[in-house]
């Protein structure tokens, strides 16, 4: 690959395999694995759900995320600069690199709110302020958080500047360094946990909860949540994996490495929901409880339990350096491009991309107060409205056009030798099929369905409709 331009004729590389697999793994790591798995596996009844989400993460999230590492290492570039370079000609194909970044600008804005508040949980635990409260002052605890926009504008704030301050540091001396730092101490904050839940008198109902498939519960929406959750999960379609790969030592083998993020990935799910449903169950409160399940039953949990206030600190600890390695690679897919496109310095790169998701931050912070009457797309808020654009669409349509791409249309054969390079010569069958095939028309069915469950049509319509118009309504 020959340079496009001087922004960076020496790149960045990853230290050690371990320092990349310990970064990718913190991207992937994150509020979607500790809060968000536990609580739709919760609400979608159980093993069934997981198994599902099993098989997803197996035929479409690592496939794509393989997609996404092999296009980074082999262009040596950002997102955008990836795509560009490919395909100099065929602009059109420089789409998906755009709409990765975007989404990553995007729920680097909101995901740094949500962090706030784990930030300001960490903070009330350490104060004691679950303990011999009534389940219902926990609880109300956190809609007063919801209620008070300066609170969470305040941790946005301090959780955006910590991001910041990790990436400015660069490669090896901030994000690979970090990740070395936070992944081992989730790790064994999570082990504790998970021990401690092992032993509760919930473990056995936990157990059966997570891991006896129960197909009567599985629903085809349950289906779709588990497949649109792979690719959260995993990092894929916002720029992170593509910006990580591209600091991808050439001779690394690629499968090796993104079975290992994977598998990370997958296991600190399924240890979180094993750490959070035994003790649930052994207070005799429900697991279907929903996105409160983490910032309102857990609380209610630990106030109840033995330990609880050690116990609670360490949790809300681990969700925030999981959200902190996470926030840290959309920050990063986002510089990534200011450096090699546009020749800046990592360091007005990071100012800039940091106050501007900061500010595009506090509309979020505010939706449920200050904003609360706004409504953006359907009757949804400024927060509902972002995370729906970016998660529900962003996403999987940038992957959708990566596996596309990749399956399809990268010419030259590179794709095989980035697979092949490394060793796994077996490997580069199974995945191009999957690639070709199986992700795309998975995601695609996916993509369909949010589409009209969302009543996005209707809204398009109405929103052309006042175009024309000239606002009727
Ligand atoms: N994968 C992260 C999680 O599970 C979410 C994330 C989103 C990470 C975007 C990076 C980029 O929470």
């Amino acid at each position: 690959m020959t340079e496009r331009n001087g922004c960076s004729p020496s790149r960045a590389l990853w230290a050690s395999r371990m320092g990349f697999v310990l970064a990718a793994a913190g991207s992937a790591v994150g509020l979607g694995n500790i809060w968000k798995f536990p609580y739709i596996t919760g609400a979608n009844g159980g093993g069934a759900f997981v198994l599902v989400y099993l098989v997803c993460i197996a035929i479409v999230g690592l496939p794509i995320m393989m997609a996404e590492l092999m296009i980074g290492r082999h262009t040596r570039r950002d997102a955008v600069g990836a795509f560009v370079l490919l395909e100099p000609k065929r602009r059109w194909w420089h789409s998906p690199g755009w709409i990765s970044i975007a989404a990553a600008f995007i729920i680097s804005s909101y995901y740094s709110v949500v962090a706030g508040w784990t930030i300001d949980y960490v903070f009330r635990a350490t104060m004691g302020s679950f303990k011999g409260e009534s389940a219902a002052a926990i609880e109300g605890m956190f809609a007063g958080l919801l209620a008070d926009g300066g609170r969470q504008s305040f941790w946005h704030l301090i959780f955006m500047l910590l991001c910041m301050g990790v990436v400015v540091g660069g490669v090896q001396k901030g994000i690979e360094r970090w990740s070395k730092i936070l992944m081992p101490l989730l790790l064994v904050l999570l082990t504790l946990l998970l021990i401690n839940g092992m032993l509760s008198s919930g473990a056995r109902q936990g157990f059966v909860f997570m891991f006896r498939p129960d197909f009567a519960q599985l629903t085809p929406s349950s289906v779709l949540e588990a497949m649109g959750h792979a690719f959260f999960t995993l990092s894929l379609g916002m720029a992170a994996m593509i910006t990580y790969g591209s600091y991808l030592n050439r001779d690394e083998n690629l499968f090796g490495a993104s079975i290992r993020v994977a598998f990370l990935d997958t296991m600190i799910a399924l240890m979180a929901g094993l750490a959070i449903f035994p003790i649930v169950f052994s207070v005799g409160l429900e697991a279907g409880a929903g996105p409160g399940l983490i910032f309102q039953t857990i609380p209610v949990v630990f106030s109840q339990v033995p330990g609880g206030h050690v116990l609670s600190i360490m949790f809300f600890l681990l969700l925030a350096f999981a959200a902190l390695s996470s926030n840290i690679s959309l920050i990063e897919a986002q510089i990534a491009y200011f450096i090699d496109e546009r020749c800046w310095s990592r360091e007005k790169a990071t100012l800039t991309i940091g106050a501007l998701a900061f500010a595009v931050g506090i509309p979020t912070a505010l939706s449920c107060n200050v904003m609360a009457d706004i409504t953006f797309i359907g009757e949804r808020n400024f927060f509902d409205s972002v995370d729906l654009i970016s998660s529900n669409y962003l996403l999987p349509i940038a992957g959708l056009l990566i596996a596309l791409y990749v399956g399809w249309f990268w010419r030259g054969g590179a794709e095989k030798e980035e697979l092949v390079a490394g060793g796994a010569p077996w490997v580069y069958p199974v995945w191009h099929w999957l690639i070709r095939y199986v992700s795309p028309l998975a995601v695609a069915i996916v993509l369909y369905f949010k589409i009209e469950e969302a009543g996005l049509w209707a809204w398009m319509v109405d929103l052309f409709g006042l175009g024309l118009f000239g606002g009727g309504v």
